[in-house]
């Protein structure tokens, strides 16, 4: 089947074709339109003007996208739209246009939660990726071979770690859909963090990519002595799964404070990028490994805009072979892991896959609900 999926719940415009079927999905067509300098000079997403650069993009996104894939409506089989959680000003544009498309080209509409979708990226082309043996993010099981794993072979129960700029949650998937969230930040999102320190560190917006390919460039040699920079690792030995960031970001605005003259040296940016990143890392892996250890499960997943960051794909992977080798350790292809529609085409096949009531889907241009607060769920 053809799904055309639409993405607007933050600053990305985004709009998908998706192939899907038993042997899993191929996305035929991927189109992004990021607002990212729009929104830089003002240190984030303004959400009134991420509505009104949605609304101008959105028809000349999906058109590219049908355009590029040479597909006409008539080919189209089911819609996609996230209808939440996100800044509702945004999400309002995406799912207003697709119950349009949908009213008039009599097609059924299915709505996806934003994260649902991050977790189902992980599941896009996996046989392509596998049989060109690209696929150097799949960490096969030691003892079988990379080629056993096929995208239609879920392992449940699936451990999710969920780190965006709006998230950070451990999810334990024991079937699809049914999601019970065993931990989540009491404060920050991971991927806010990134995006505090980065403005902190005047490095601009988004700021994990920044602070990443910062962290890339410390060269140890060059280690402040007198400063000692190190900063805390806040919960990660707390009884719990439940993650803190904001006293982390907090640190690191002391220090900067204190050293205010060092802003403009690159070793002390390097460095406060190193340690601040290491810091949120171990957090994420410890956390991981722990709740692994309490629900021993068959797959573990990395997602959302930070799952794009080298070092955690590298440190969880590595920290999984090393405690949990039996367990298969899948995280998205990077252009995957960042907002896109493409993830929410995939997830919209499953759940059309798994619905009794396929009916439904056609009243779904009246019926959608748009909810900034929208929960995982069933
Ligand atoms: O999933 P996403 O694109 O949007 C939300 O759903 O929030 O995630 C965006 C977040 C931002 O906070 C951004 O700084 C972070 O993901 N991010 C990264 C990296 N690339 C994006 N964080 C750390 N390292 C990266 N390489
Ligand atoms: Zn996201």
């Amino acid at each position: 089947m053809i799904i055309l999926s639409i993405e607007t719940s933050c600053d990305e415009t985004a709009s998908a074709l998706a192939e899907a079927d038993e042997n899993g999905i191929k996305i035929i067509s991927d189109i992004v339109s990021s607002q990212i300098k729009l929104h830089s000079r003002w240190g984030g997403v303004v959400p009134n003007l991420a509505a009104r650069e949605h609304l101008k993009n959105i028809i000349p996104v999906i058109e590219e996208c049908m355009g590029k894939a040479d597909i006409g409506p008539e080919k189209i089989d089911l819609i996609a739209v996230t209808n939440g959680p996100g800044l509702i000003p945004a999400l309002l544009i995406g799912t207003s246009t697709a119950k349009t498309l949908s009213y008039l080209w009599k097609k059924p509409l299915i709505g996806i939660h934003h994260v649902e979708g991050h977790i189902y990226a992980n599941f896009i082309e996996d046989k392509i990726r596998i049989k060109k043996n690209i696929s150097k993010n799949i960490y096969e099981k030691k003892s079988e071979g990379i080629e056993n794993i096929t995208d239609s072979e879920f392992d449940f129960p699936m451990l999710c770690l969920i780190v965006s700029g709006g998230h950070t949650q451990l999810v334990l998937v024991k079937n699809h859909f049914d999601y019970e969230i065993i931990g989540e930040t009491l404060d920050d999102a991971a991927g806010e963090a990134f995006d505090k320190v980065s403005r902190i560190l005047n490095l601009g917006y988004p700021g994990g990519p920044a602070i990443s390919m910062w962290a890339d460039s410390f060269e140890s040699e060059k280690k402040n002595k007198e400063l000692e920079i190190s900063f805390p690792r806040p919960m990660m030995n707390s009884n719990d799964l439940n993650f803190s960031f904001s006293g982390l970001k907090t640190s690191v605005l002391y220090l900067v404070k204190k050293n205010e003259s060092l802003l403009k040296d690159k070793d002390f940016i390097a460095e406060v990028s190193h340690e601040f990143q290491n810091s949120v890392v171990d957090v994420l892996v410890q956390k991981t490994l722990k709740a692994a250890e309490k629900y021993s499960p068959k797959t573990i997943v990395l997602a959302g805009g930070v799952s794009a960051n080298s070092e955690l794909r590298k440190q969880l992977g590595e920290a999984i072979k090393d405690k949990f080798p039996n367990v298969t350790y899948r995280l998205p292809e990077a252009k995957y892991s960042i907002d896109n529609a493409a993830m929410i085409a995939a997830a919209a096949y499953y759940r059309w896959k798994y619905s009794e009531n396929k009916n439904n889907f056609l009243d779904n241009w009246k019926n959608l609900k748009t909810e900034a607060n929208l929960k995982l769920q069933k």
